[in-house]
């Protein structure tokens, strides 16, 4: 089959399209033919160095968001026949640690993750776990289905899960264009919030207000603290949501009412921020880490995206010739939601 291998840690010519083996089953997995895998930004990171998740090893096949048809089944497995059209859930639990005996395996310590430590989807097969797979509705394309699984799972553990929003509350959602981003504002207006929306375009702050956002501001020209006070008038946001990091996690303890919640699952501008310790415990605001999700989340958003007949927003669909391309694309930070590829 031919598959986008990494060799080597560097820029987009780190990556090349070559021919390899046909990878085999196990006896309890499956081989899926991949027709859509999207981009995340973990794909560049680990591309570039240093590997982020434990296990990674290089040569590498990434794509963690893989949606196709099933042409290969392991001995054991009688969960799924070959042509049935599928999403895989990229996170794969090992069912016996402590954390999955006990019904927590989001905390499972020893999660492989398909295009992170195991090989993914920027192929043109891809083994996973027969446990792995969730069906794709009938009507629903296998590009949209392959946006769903890290961008929705992300956000509805972080925005549902976690913040656990009310109706009529105000939700700040910051990177509006990200792929997160786009599934947390679909997700937060369906649960009856007011969503406002930061981005560092025009382009993203359009394209947020598509998807339903009732307030946007340009979050690099703009204040935000001043746009959710005007929007709250004078209040203060409910909840944010931020994966964005220390760019914005002032603006976002600003911007909270008193007892507001900040959720939080990325540090893409960095690490450590710093905050006023006595203006965080006087205003009783919440900082809620949003963890990994678990098998039953992912089992839980896809449902509700099948059912609400969610659509991700989907910005380019690239031929896996085009992996540079696409990594670029992403890379670039003008993309508007997900960026695909089509082995
Ligand atoms: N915890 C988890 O389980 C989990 C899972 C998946 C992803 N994540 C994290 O979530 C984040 C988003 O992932 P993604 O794949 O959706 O990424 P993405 O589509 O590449 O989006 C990244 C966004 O970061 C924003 N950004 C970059 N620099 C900024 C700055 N200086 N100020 C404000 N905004 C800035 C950009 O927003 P603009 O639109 O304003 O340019 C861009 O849209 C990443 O940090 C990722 O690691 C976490
Ligand atoms: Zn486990």
């Amino acid at each position: 089959m031919r598959a986008a291998v990494q060799r080597r840690f560097g820029g987009p010519d780190a990556v090349e399209v070559v021919e390899v083996d046909d990878p085999r089953p196990g006896p309890r997995e499956v081989v899926v033919a991949v027709r859509a895998a999207a981009l995340n930004r973990l794909d560049v990171l680990q591309r570039e160095g240093p590997a982020l998740i434990p296990g990674f090893a290089l040569p590498h096949i990434a794509g963690m968001d893989v949606a196709g048809e099933v042409v290969e089944v392991g001995a054991e497995v009688d969960s799924v026949r070959t042509g049935a059209r599928v999403v895989v859930d990229p996170a794969i639990r090992c069912g016996s640690c402590e954390a999955c005996t006990r019904g927590d395996d989001a905390l499972c310590g020893a999660t492989l993750v398909v295009g992170g430590n195991r090989p993914g989807g920027f192929a043109e097969r891809v083994v996973v776990p027969a446990t792995a797979l969730h069906p794709v509705p009938e009507g629903v394309d296998l590009v949209h289905a392959a946006a769903v699984p890290t961008a929705y799972s992300t956000a509805w553990k972080a925005v549902i899960v976690t913040a656990r929003p009310r109706l009529g509350e105000w939700i700040m959602i910051h990177a509006a264009g990200s792929g997160v981003s786009t599934a947390a504002i679909q997700l937060a207006k369906r649960a009856g919030c007011l969503v406002l929306a930061t981005a560092g375009s025009e382009a993203k702050l359009e394209a947020a207000k598509r998807l339903g956002a009732d307030h946007v501001v340009n979050n690099r020209t703009d204040d935000v603290v001043a746009a959710a006070r005007e929007a709250t008038g004078g209040r203060g946001v409910d909840i944010v949501f931020d994966h964005v990091g220390p760019a914005l996690f002032q603006a976002s303890l600003l911007a909270l009412r008193p007892r507001g919640r900040l959720v939080f699952c990325g540090s893409t501008t960095g690490t450590e921020a710093t905050f006023s310790l006595p203006h965080a415990y006087q205003s009783g605001m919440q900082l809620l880490g949003a963890g990994g999700y678990g098998r039953a989340d992912f089992a839980d958003m896809l449902a509700y995206v099948w059912r609400a007949g969610l659509e991700p927003v989907i910005d380019s669909v690239h031929p896996l010739d085009d992996i540079a391309g696409a990594q670029h694309r992403m890379e670039r930070g003008d993309a508007i939601g997900k960026v695909v590829v089509t082995p």
